[in-house]
């Protein structure tokens, strides 16, 4: 809109000159800010409601603002309300809109009210829900990752350091681990949600307001757990948004770590997968290949995360209190974090359970790298021998068997009495994945039994 069909801004008293064309463009956040309106609808409403109880405004007054509020969240989500760069924000659209509804009262709905309590009301309330949503799908996933991690408690496979194999693992107890890390996401999530969950109204622009005000009415009607209790900080700080791009900048750096193992696992090297072809995608000059794109991006949106989660430290680092301009910028490394994760997250509940696993194949993977030699080690300490001597017998055992081409249970008991005579044919059972998963029979290990009393403390603490 140029500046003669510019209806006149609420703030035009004080000033001679209309504002540049290029300056109302660059200082407007109409564009984005409008994905605020019906919190800020909901935070007008609840501002009405308080000063007609203290008296700032009659009955009357405040039930025409109400209804009126009522009447343009309706059009609003109708996708029907007509939105004006000059009017610079979502606040001042609905204001301008109100009065132009309702006449003079409307004009009476700002008093003892400022944009910056209120659009700290208003990105406070849209965090809110927004974590509520990501909690909800993040427990949906780790849901997801349990029943599977149920499905899978007996199956073997390399557990890896280094990315070399270490020692057999269930695949159960690998998926638990996945759900753990999610588990402190969502706990993350949590704390993020209580410390933020105050109420900024009555901060006004920036000293609090001479107007009878009932911080704790508005604070309760909008769900806030109580008022913020300063003001200048309550219109200032925006650090709850760093906390909760924090938490979901490492959400994303699991999501980005579990895509990168089935990333990898999918590949024909490792073959301990396959991903549904639902969420694969071809080549165009390759025919056989069938790429994991869906995990890969979002190992690569990890990066758009972080970088949201960056421009807010920096936006913030230098303001001085209280509000500054600075913090209109808040708004859209916010909403795209929170939509990148949520994508994520829905591309991830249709992927996880549509994975089969190919036990035979992790089973055999498992096999190769002599996974149990760290068992065979156990097995002599039990023999009496120190565990430094019985490494470095394992040691020269694997080496054997490097050069032989063969696994630890293939080389005959003399061949391993050649180490050390206090092997025995026992030696045997020791040496087999399922002896080694079974041996590690303590809490947080990975015997099955272990996984599957796992799985169920974790239930107990999903459905709390
Ligand atoms: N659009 C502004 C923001 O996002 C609203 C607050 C403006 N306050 C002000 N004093 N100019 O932060």
């Amino acid at each position: 809109m140029n500046q003669s069909d510019a209806p006149s801004k609420p703030w035009s008293g004080r000033f001679a000159e209309s504002t540049d064309a290029m300056v109302e463009r660059f200082t407007a956040s109409v564009d984005f800010d409008q994905r605020l309106a019906r919190y800020d609808i909901r935070g007008s409403i609840a501002h009405a409601r308080m000063l007609a109880k203290t008296g700032v405004l009659t009955k009357a007054e405040r039930d025409a603002i109400v209804s009126g509020l009522e009447a343009i969240g309706a059009e609003i989500e109708a996708g029907t309300f007509v939105w004006s760069e000059a009017l610079e924000d979502v606040h001042m659209n609905i204001e301008a809109a109100l009065s132009r509804r309702i006449g003079e009262v409307g004009k009476k709905l700002h008093t003892a009210r400022s944009r910056n309590d209120q659009v700290a009301t208003d990105v406070r309330l849209l965090v809110r829900d927004e974590i509520d949503v990501i909690e909800g799908m993040i427990r949906v996933l780790k849901s997801t990752i349990l029943d599977k991690a149920e499905q899978e408690a007996d199956t073997i496979m390399p557990g890896l350091t280094h990315l070399q194999t270490a020692q057999p693992v269930t695949f159960g107890h690998h998926l638990m681990a996945w759900f753990e890390m999610l588990d402190r996401d969502s706990g993350r999530l949590a704390d993020c949600r209580m410390r933020m969950n105050q109420s900024p109204l009555g901060a006004a622009a920036l000293a609090g307001t001479g107007f009878p005000v009932d911080r704790d009415f508005t604070a309760k009607t909008l769900g806030f757990d109580a008022a913020c209790e300063n003001s200048i900080d309550a219109v200032s700080d925006r650090d709850f948004l760093i906390e909760l791009l924090s938490a979901l900048a490492m959400l994303m750096m699991h999501l980005s770590r579990i895509s990168e193992e089935l990333i990898l696992w999918s590949s024909a090297q490792f073959q301990l997968i396959a991903l549904s072809d639902a969420y694969c995608t071809g080549s165009s000059i390759m025919p056989q290949k069938k790429n994991p794109d869906v995990p890969e991006l979002v190992r690569g949106k990890s990066g758009r995360v972080y970088g949201h989660l960056l421009s807010l430290l920096v936006l913030m680092k230098a303001q001085p209190l209280a509000y500054n301009r600075d913090n209109q910028e808040d708004k859209l490394p916010l909403f795209d974090a929170v939509d990148t994760v949520k994508d994520c997250l829905r591309v991830y509940a249709g992927m996880l359970p549509a994975i089969s696993v190919d036990r035979a194949a992790m089973r055999a993977a498992a096999l190769k790298g002599y996974a149990t030699a760290t068992d065979l080690a156990d097995y002599l300490v039990r023999k009496g021998i120190p565990f430094r001597d019985a490494h470095d017998v394992v040691g020269r055992a694997v080496k054997l068997a490097v050069e032989a081409r063969c696994d630890l249970a293939d080389l005959s008991l003399d061949q391993l009495k050649s180490f050390c005579n206090r092997i025995e044919k026992d030696v045997y059972p020791v040496l087999t994945l399922e002896g080694a998963v079974a041996a590690r029979d303590h809490f947080g290990g990975t015997a099955p039994s272990q996984v599957r009393a796992a799985i169920k403390r974790a239930r107990a603490r999903l459905g709390g």
